[in-house]
């Protein structure tokens, strides 16, 4: 079966083709991040109209990419939820009106399951079960997988998510958005031994994370500085090295516990803040020394894109699942709510 995937969740336009013989046959992707840049973060009424724009030319895009017509897609798979409302809703009318006019099955696919899945894209994807670290802009999850739509839920972000936390940090120390990267950039030129910033909730049990005591304790560090007149690139440097390696920190302590807690030997990271590469060296460092096997998307394939959600939906279809045409957009779904397969 050949799937056409379209994401609109957020700020990215992302459309792929996926083929169950062949595998992925084309993906391209609009990121409208130097738009948003301009305001700090993503603005939802501008995101909806650029998707709009987008999405169209970029599945003409990806069918000339995959040097096929359109009567050689079988069905279609587009992001349902969770996201920005506007966003979805264009992917979804879109995906709607597509299935319909070429009448075919339609599947609305959970952004995070597509992110989770997105390892499977890869040469040697991880078997189940695994525990799965989930950190994009909106969602920091801990998630026990036992086979596709069998999802149990270990623990969560009680506040920011770890992306939207390196967005915040970002905009505090004047860089563009969105911040994983900056951050990252200028963390490498950061002298780790300069500040040491908490490792949030990492002193008591449980696996859940809060990265909000995390965020003031950096603004609180960036205005003692800006009080000062010492804020300058060094010092913005060393607070990006030492927020990352609290970031990266916290997120090892807790995928470890979570790891233990299940007695599971296979973690998948996936989610805008897996590109995060200080993440993916330490990680692969610090399991490897427990004999755990760590699996991740490649870097395109952490940020939001259209093969993930092609994927999945295909995942689902080939087992036989479709949607209604009428049902809506989920701006909050929970994955545990999904079906298994
Ligand atoms: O998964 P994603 O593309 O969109 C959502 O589903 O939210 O994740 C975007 C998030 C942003 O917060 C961005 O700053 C973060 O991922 N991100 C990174 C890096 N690349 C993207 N964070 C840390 N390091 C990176 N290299
Ligand atoms: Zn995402």
């Amino acid at each position: 079966m050949r799937v056409l995937g379209i994401e609109s969740s957020c700020d990215e336009t992302g459309v792929a083709l996926y083929d169950g013989q062949q595998g992925l046959l084309a993906d391209v992707l609009y990121s409208q991040s130097d738009m948003h840049n301009e305001y700090g973060g993503v603005v939802p009424e501008l995101a909806s109209r650029d998707h709009i724009r987008r999405v169209l030319p970029l599945i003409k895009d990806v069918l000339s990419k995959a040097k096929l017509s359109e009567a050689s897609i079988d069905a279609i798979a587009y992001t349902r939820g969770p996201g920005l409302m506007g966003a979805l809703l264009v992917g979804s009318c879109i995906a709607k009106a597509l299935a319909f006019g070429w009448n075919i099955p339609l599947i609305g696919v959970h952004h995070m399951e597509g992110h989770l899945l997105a390892p499977m894209l890869e040469d040697n994807p991880p078997a189940f079960p695994f525990v799965a670290l989930l950190v994009s802009g909106g969602h920091t999850q801990l998630i026990e997988v036992r086979n596709i739509g069998d999802y149990h839920l270990l623990g969560e972000s009680l506040d920011d998510a770890a992306g939207e936390a390196f967005d915040k940090a970002a905009s505090m120390l004047g860089l563009s958005y969105p911040g994983g990267p900056q951050i990252a950039l200028r963390a490498n030129n950061g002298d780790p031994q300069r500040f040491t910033f908490p490792r949030p909730m990492t002193d008591r049990p449980g696996l859940d994370f809060s990265f909000s005591g995390l965020k003031t304790f950096t603004l609180n560090t960036v205005n003692t500085h800006k009080q000062k007149n010492t804020l300058d690139e060094q010092t913005i440097n060393d607070i990006a090295r030492a927020f990352e390696e609290a970031v990266v920190d916290t997120l090892i302590i807790k995928a470890s516990r979570a790891l233990k807690q299940t007695g599971l030997k296979r973690l998948v990271i996936a989610g805008g803040v897996s590109a995060n590469k200080r993440l993916r060296d330490s990680l692969t460092r610090r399991m490897s020394q427990h004999n755990i096997e760590v699996c991740y998307p490649r870097l395109t394939f952490c940020t939001d894109n259209g093969a993930m959600i092609a994927y999945a939906g295909h995942c689902r279809l080939v087992a036989g699942q479709r949607d209604e045409e009428s049902l809506h957009p989920m701006p909050r779904w929970s994955l545990e709510s999904l079906s298994k397969i």
